[in-house]
């Protein structure tokens, strides 16, 4: 070990006492493997959201397709349902696309190797080495938001992100042991989860207390530095929800490409501030006005909704009765505009 304080055995020693209890893991030296399909399920699940939020779903879709052929075998649309909330949905469309290759092309193994690993879709370097690491051993280096802002703390690395990543990278390669590299991986994501959070770090109390470089100089709560936030822009459009005589309502499933693509929702506008067209003539009202954010903009949506008659006819999408959708299929946007209408 060295003795500078901040090395792979000391991290591994605390993980075996403090490792956190999550359904995709198996516990720190209890001889059993961690199951490949729900180790990458939850890498996909936990990409720009947090454990916390995450936990209901894993359970939901491993309950509903407890392996990766039943997945493999699942309608899209009940996937996309049962995604809906999560957001980024291409994550969704790419989830069932890779189940597929895995049933496909390995028989319903997953490959163990980076390359195989990332040969299937929606299978990116982060989540490659998450796998290879986690579900099967391999020395591979595990980089997520945790790891950069641990490794930025314990080297003092003051270069602002994104700038810093191949730094950051390369320190935390250094640190990656050859044995329990899964462990390893898992235990700076819980020291960065736990710990080493983003404000009021909590050094007091971190195996790497005496070796952590922003420690001794004070800096570690403002590390690490992160180039200025560019302002998002606000972009304004608006929704229509038609409610038909008998409680049905008028949605439509959007194109696979681009933003909330291929989930269901109410037919709208191209959210570009020109106005669009009704999917239906009808006597339409606002009911206000819902506000959501996406990655690169703000959005403002008018909210207008219509009672129309059991054989009203419209220009897209179709009537979903209550008994084939649920508010809850919904993205969380969609599902917003639906609450202010009919909540
Ligand atoms: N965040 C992403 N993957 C994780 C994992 N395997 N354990 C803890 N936090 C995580």
């Amino acid at each position: 070990m060295r003795d500078d304080g901040v090395s792979a055995e000391g991290l591994l020693a605390w993980y075996d006492g403090h490792a956190r209890a999550l359904p995709w893991r198996v516990p720190p030296r209890s001889g059993l493997r961690a199951d490949p399909y729900r180790v990458w399920l939850s890498e996909v699940m936990l990409q720009q959201t947090t454990v916390a939020a995450v936990k209901d779903y894993f359970a939901r879709f491993t309950t509903r397709w407890p392996t990766v052929d039943d997945l493999a075998a699942a309608a899209d649309g009940d996937v996309m349902a049962e995604w809906a909330g999560l957001g980024y949905y291409a994550r969704a469309r790419n989830l069932l696309a890779c189940a597929r290759a895995v049933v496909a092309r390995h028989g319903g193994v997953f490959p163990s190797d980076l390359a195989g690993l990332r040969a299937l879709p929606g299978i990116g370097p982060y989540t490659a080495a998450a796998v290879a690491a986690i579900a099967f051993g391999r020395s591979e280096v595990v980089v997520d938001g945790n790891v950069e802002r641990v490794m930025a703390r314990v080297f003092a690395v003051d270069t602002p992100l994104p700038a810093a990543k191949p730094a950051l990278t390369a320190l935390a390669a250094g640190l990656t042991p050859d044995q329990r590299a899964g462990d390893y991986a898992q235990a700076v994501m819980d020291l960065g989860a736990t710990i080493c959070t983003p404000r009021n770090p909590a050094c007091g109390i971190c195996p790497w207390l005496t070796g952590c470089a922003a420690r001794q100089q004070g800096i570690a709560a403002s590390l690490p530095r992160k180039a200025p936030k560019v302002e998002k822009p606000t972009r304004a459009g608006t929704v229509w929800l038609a409610r038909r005589e008998d409680g049905a309502l008028l949605l439509e499933r959007r194109p696979d490409r681009g933003l909330l693509g291929g989930t269901l929702g109410f037919p709208g506008d191209a959210w570009d501030g020109a106005a669009g067209l009704a999917p239906l003539v009808s006597d339409w009202a606002a009911a206000g006005e819902v506000r959501h954010t996406f990655t690169h903009f703000h959005l403002i949506l008018s909210v207008q909704t219509a009672q129309v008659s059991q054989n009203a006819t419209a220009t897209r999408g179709e009537f979903l009765g209550r008994n084939l959708f649920s508010p809850q299929d919904l993205p969380t946007l969609m599902r917003k505009a639906h609450d202010l209408a009919f909540g």
